[in-house]
């Protein structure tokens, strides 16, 4: 089991517009299958994300994680929350409850930047992989502060996507 981020970020270092909506919504080529995450969560047994993050997917029309497990870390349970959902607050009992339910996939680690740091603090973090989005958005979220600054990353590989974003896939040391 890997875990693995696929955070999408403006051309300018953004991870969310202005009003803290995640930056691919910036990008008028936004679209799961467009930006191939269909693909890469068919390769993943489960995502794991910050309460922050997770909130909003409650407001979705559409549940995005179809059968995935899903793991939250979080000081408490939002409410409405499926009762699959697992929610905790201690980032390593939460990486013990992942790896105790894995079947062998990855774990897509959605996001944002603060668990994205918890986990890499946990030496947990095995690729950032990130989608870089032609778009400016001028003003936002970036991953530093978040992101520790002793951060070490080897190339493991990039592309192009169709839609003219850049993914670029670092090993984290
Ligand atoms: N561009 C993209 O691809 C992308 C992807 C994902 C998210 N985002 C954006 O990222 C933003 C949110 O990022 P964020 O970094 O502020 O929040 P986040 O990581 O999504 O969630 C933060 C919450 O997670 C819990 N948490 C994080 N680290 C913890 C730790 N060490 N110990 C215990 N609990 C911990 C806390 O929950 P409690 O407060 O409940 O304790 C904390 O408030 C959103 O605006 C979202 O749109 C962008």
């Amino acid at each position: 089991m890997k875990i693995r981020t696929r955070i999408c970020v403006s051309l300018d270092g953004y991870v969310t517009t202005p009003d803290g909506l995640p930056a691919q919504l910036g990008d008028p080529a936004w679209s799961p299958e467009a930006f191939g995450f269909r693909e890469f969560q068919a390769s993943c047994d489960a995502v794991l994300m910050g309460r922050t993050t997770f909130e909003p997917a409650l407001a979705a029309e559409a549940w995005p994680w179809d059968d995935l497990d899903v793991f939250v870390l979080g000081s408490r349970r939002p409410a409405n929350t499926p009762d699959h959902v697992v929610v905790e607050s201690d980032p390593a009992r939460l990486l013990e409850k992942m790896r105790g339910a894995n079947r062998g996939g990855d774990v897509h680690l959605v996001g944002g930047p603060r668990t994205i740091e918890t986990f890499r603090q946990l030496r947990a973090l095995d690729l950032l992989g990130v989608i870089v989005l032609p778009v400016l958005i001028g003003d936002g979220m970036q991953l530093t502060p978040s992101l520790g600054l002793d951060t070490r990353l080897t190339l493991e590989s990039e592309r192009s996507l169709p839609t003219g974003a850049v993914e670029i896939i670092y090993a984290c040391a």
